[in-house]
């Protein structure tokens, strides 16, 4: 049985609400929903975490420790900002996995640079709500090695 903690940072409980023609109409929960189910189906456990603030993300990652096996990471802007949630996912020597809904790389210039990628196993960038779908089976898959 593997754990898994899915992070989803700032801004992203607004999903759905949020530039749906960016981050398409998907909410949150259903989300979180479809990450639990794919889990279960693959004989692990998911729970996930939102936060808009660095702190509560970082106590988190840091709580993971002797539960999860593994992280799923959308940091949303503090993917291009925070050296401490690099610093918490490389600290706690999880193996994580980047996730964005967006592909960062066809935006704008500040959003190419991510400084949680260099403390990542891999990135999923562009493919919307399918893009955590992906990371949790690239992430399973990997744990499963
Ligand atoms: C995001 C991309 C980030 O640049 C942005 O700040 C977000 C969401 C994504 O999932 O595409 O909040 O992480």
């Amino acid at each position: 049985m593997k754990n898994i903690l899915v992070l989803h940072g700032p801004n992203l409980n607004l999903l759905g609400a949020r530039e749906p023609e960016v981050y398409g109409k998907t909410t949150l929960a259903e989300i979180d929903a479809a990450l639990v189910a794919q889990g279960r189906e693959r004989g692990a456990e998911v729970r996930c975490f939102q936060s808009n603030h660095e702190g509560a993300l970082i106590d988190r990652i840091h709580e993971a420790r002797g539960w999860a096996h593994g992280l799923l990471v959308n940091a949303g802007g503090f993917t291009h900002t925070s050296v401490a949630l690099r610093d918490a996912i490389a600290g706690v020597a999880l193996p994580a996995v980047e996730v964005h809904l967006s592909n960062v790389f066809a935006r704008e210039e500040f959003r190419h640079r991510s400084l949680i990628s260099g403390a990542c196993v891999a990135v999923v960038s562009g493919f919307g709500a399918a893009s955590y779908r992906l990371g949790l089976e690239g992430l399973l898959e990997r744990l499963a090695k």
